[in-house]
């Protein structure tokens, strides 16, 4: 069976490497990086000395609904800008909504990948004087022209959970002298010293899903008595999801990114994804959001686009890949606007396959000959 993050578990990720911390340090030696619980309270806490309240953010339409919040937060408006199919900004739209209230401009590095425009996005922030907030939560080891990805702006996140096996753990990157002066960590910077409830709880869930995994039929059932009636993560409100993301990095997080090998996780991702490619090629219902992977790119995931989607999951659980999902659930009000039409049809076509560094490519392989039947 094919799950949709890494385990603690698998002998992949326990191999003992040096950690994400000289990794950071060797690919973004000009920016300081601070360890939180949450990449939505990194990103408050970097803008926080560097804004007013009632100015306003641009950020991508294409986005999670909770990745707003910490602007909110402050007491500034998010404004979304609308994207082309590529996801990079469509420039016109961006450059209509910045005013003089303008405080920082977010690109975001979607599936571990730089967002098309990113250099644009860079001087358009000179040009306007504003921040420019480079959004890495998809993928903490990309790194892109020698940088690390998330490295590229004033300021920037990324976030650990998507890459470990991890209940929480972000960094804040501050790369501008200036964010680096006014930066002032709240209490809720930094990785907590004691083991928590919510560490216990996430190892004996990663039992669970490991036993589970023995059986994709046994998995469906029991995730079907979890969800009657509780409430699945994204029926969660966005303010509630930020506002329980206010704790420190748990120190369980720490340990296993004290104790990750980024290479080769790296390394196995760009595996994995070469092996989804082959599949994806021999069909022409599927079309990939990414033809190449460059040299650095860790992906986080495989992206794939399909008229179909709901019937192509359907397709993937019966192959016993349980981790593919659609990408993002809009916020309602760009979920409503035409404006954001692109983004809109990328969140209902656009499927995510793992790539993680816990699936052997065999396994993929696998799967391959049944979709290809
Ligand atoms: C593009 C993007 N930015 C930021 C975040 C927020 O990261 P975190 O969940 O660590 O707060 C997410 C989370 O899904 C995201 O997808």
């Amino acid at each position: 069976m094919i799950s949709a993050t890494p385990s603690v578990f698998d002998v992949a990720v326990s191999q003992s490497g040096s950690g994400i911390d000289p990794f950071v340090d060797r690919h973004a030696p000009d920016s300081t990086h601070t360890y939180y619980g949450a990449g939505k309270v990194a990103l408050r806490d970097g803008l926080a000395g560097l804004v007013d309240s009632g100015e306003n953010v641009l950020v991508p339409a294409y986005l999670s609904p909770a990745v707003v919040e910490p602007f909110h937060d402050l007491g500034l408006e998010s404004r979304f800008y609308a994207v082309e199919e590529t996801l990079a900004p469509d420039f016109a739209d961006l450059e209509s909504r910045i005013d003089d209230d303008t405080a920082a401009v977010m690109s975001v590095n979607y599936f571990g990948f730089p967002q098309p425009g990113l250099e644009r996005i860079a001087s358009l922030s000179d040009e306007y004087d504003c921040y420019h907030v480079d959004d890495n939560a998809h993928s903490p080891l990309s790194v892109c022209d020698g940088t690390l990805l998330g490295t590229h702006g004033d300021l920037g996140i990324t976030t650990l959970r998507k890459l470990l096996p991890v209940p929480d753990g972000a960094l804040l990157y501050c790369t501008d002298d200036e964010v680096k002066s006014q930066f002032s960590p709240s209490s809720l910077a930094g990785r907590s010293g004691r083991i928590a409830a919510g560490d216990c709880r996430f190892v004996a869930a990663s039992v669970a899903e490991r036993v589970l995994e023995t059986s994709p039929s046994l998995h469906r059932s029991v995730e079907a008595v979890l969800s009657d009636g509780a409430e699945d993560s994204s029926s969660v409100d966005p303010s509630g999801r930020y506002e329980a993301a206010k704790v420190p990095m748990s120190r369980f997080s720490a340990a296993v990114a004290d104790a990750a090998d980024p290479d080769a996780i790296r390394a196995a991702r760009r595996e994995n994804f070469r092996a989804w490619q082959e599949i994806v090629d021999g069909r022409n219902d599927l079309t990939p959001l990414f033809k190449r992977l460059p040299a650095g790119i860790s992906p986080y995931e495989f992206p794939v686009r399909t008229s179909e989607s709901e019937a192509f999951l359907a397709e993937l659980e019966d192959c016993g890949v349980v981790g593919a999902h659609t990408w993002p659930i809009l916020r309602q009000n760009v979920r409503e606007d035409e404006t954001y039409e692109t983004s809109i049809r990328l969140a209902d076509e656009l499927v995510a396959l793992p790539v993680h560094q816990g699936i052997e490519p065999s396994a993929i392989e696998t799967v391959g000959d049944r979709l290809r039947r």
